[in-house]
């Protein structure tokens, strides 16, 4: 289609598997491809565009994508003699670690892109249109952010009240299970005022919380506007001063790069929500040293003193990998230990899976399939329990709640605390884009439930 054609209504369904980095991922390829014509299907049956955004950090990733496709292929050979064939596309982390072999493999994809390469979407699609199977997984060598080119108004608005902007890309941290440093790159950190402007542009549109996203966000670095060295904790300070930003929040960190300032941070943004999501993978020094971590259980449990000196109220989420090649029924007992000792608000638990070019998947000693089902029971029954203490300690507490949207119910309206819990209240519509203080009364299994605090302080 010549790039001057009128613009051609067409449907798009992204089915996204993975992180959050992936679903950001995709609410910019929606946007990005909106101008192009492309709205929103409700199914893949009404698509005209279908994206795979892919994840590739467990499990036969690789096979699930395949299988995936396969289920496209009736579809896809049903309208292959018509005048509006159905196009597919491979993106996300399984589109950069196959690359080519996708094509090899399958006749059923037409695109295959890779995260860094999103902002040529429009373009490669118009050569897809053409006829051509077209590929792009390189890592851009000039700006590596040239993919997050600021959104436009309309698509603000859809994000709501809470927005999550991507200041942090890749990882060169190397741990041996993962492959992210592979398929995502070397760390990037996005400029202080590209952050700025964006964060910006949201708060103008209604945004009232920010998720800095990074796949290792706490390794953030840059400039001031001085010229000065800085880490998150001032980027996080410089946000915070914008108005109408109420809450700030950052992930994923990891505990090497939780420095004093950012501790400090803390203690001193009251817009910094109490809630940090810390992975430590594994309680056992020997897995840790083993896993690439550079870091002992003591060190982990001394950061989180040091965090909860800063901010007493802190609530702590991780990511534990049980079944790690070697790991024994001591060092598994190491991790329930830290477990215990730390107190989790929640928690991920992953079976180790050897990711094919990672080191871990050549160590000796992988644990037999019924070992990691075992401990991963044992594990969950630990942490579930400590999530259902957590959220029972909220009864007869008074915490901030940003309210989002109405409820399920009538007369309903639902927001988040300060824990990321969603905190369901009476209470009119009116009170939704603004923070009140709800004193919890109960809980059930994910939720908690109050009453506002302070009527007198309510809109008419
Ligand atoms: N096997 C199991 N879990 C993994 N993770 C990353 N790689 C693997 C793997 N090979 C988990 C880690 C990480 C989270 C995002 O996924 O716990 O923190
Ligand atoms: Fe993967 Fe996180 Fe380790 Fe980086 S720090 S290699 S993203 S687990």
């Amino acid at each position: 289609m010549p790039d001057d054609a009128p613009l051609q209504r067409r449907k798009l369904f992204i089915k996204s598997f993975g992180c959050q980095m992936n679903a950001y991922d995709a609410q910019r390829m929606a946007d990005m491809l909106r101008p192009e014509g492309y709205e929103q299907a409700q199914t893949a049956q009404d698509a005209d565009l279908i994206v795979l955004n892919t994840c590739h950090i467990r499990e036969r990733a690789t096979e699930k994508v395949y299988s995936e496709l396969g289920m496209l292929r009736e579809m896809k050979d049903q309208r292959s003699m018509t005048a509006n064939p159905l196009r597919v596309a491979v993106a996300g982390c399984v589109a950069q670690a196959e690359g080519a072999e996708i094509f090899r493999r399958t006749d059923l994809v037409d695109l295959v892109v890779g995260p860094q390469s999103y902002h040529h979407l429009p373009q490669q699609l118009r050569d897809v249109a053409r006829g051509q199977r077209v590929i792009e997984t390189e890592f851009p060598v000039d700006d590596k952010f040239a993919h997050l080119a600021a959104p436009q108004p309309d698509a603000i608005a859809r994000r709501g009240l809470s927005a999550f902007v991507t200041v942090q890309e890749g990882c060169d941290k190397f741990c041996s299970f993962c492959v992210v440093p592979y398929t995502r790159g070397m760390e990037v950190s996005r400029p202080l005022a590209a952050i700025v402007a964006e964060v910006e542009r949201l708060a103008q549109h209604g945004v009232r919380e920010i998720t800095l996203l990074g796949q290792n966000v706490n390794a953030w670095h840059g400039l001031a506007a001085d010229g000065r060295k800085i880490g998150l904790a001032e980027v996080l300070a410089r946000l915070a001063d914008i108005s109408g930003i109420l809450r700030l929040r950052y992930t994923t960190s990891h505990p090497l790069d939780m420095d004093a300032g950012l501790i400090a941070a803390h203690r001193d943004l009251p817009q910094l929500m109490p809630f940090l999501h810390l992975p430590v993978q594994s309680g056992s020094d020997a897995v840790l040293k083993a896993m690439n971590r550079r870091h002992t259980s003591a060190d982990y449990l001394d950061l989180v003193t040091r965090l909860r000196q800063a901010r007493p109220d802190i609530a702590l989420s991780s990511d534990f990998i049980v079944g790690f090649p070697g790991e024994s029924e001591a060092d598994f007992a190491a991790t329930l230990a830290l477990v215990e000792a730390v107190r989790f608000a929640s928690t991920f638990f992953f079976k180790y899976s050897a990711r094919p070019g990672t080191p871990g998947a050549d160590l000796p000693d992988q644990v037999p399939e019924d070992v990691k089902i075992e401990r991963l029971a044992r594990l969950q029954q630990l942490v579930e329990a400590q999530r259902h203490a957590f959220n029972a300690s909220m009864i007869g507490k008074s915490l901030p709640v940003l309210f989002e949207k109405p409820g399920r119910h009538a007369g309903q309206v639902t927001g988040k605390s300060p824990f990321m819990q969603p905190v369901h209240v009476e209470a009119s519509p009116s009170t939704i884009g603004q923070q009140f203080d709800v004193i919890i009364t109960s809980t059930s299994t994910n939720s908690l439930f109050g009453h506002i605090a302070a009527p007198s302080k309510l809109p008419d």
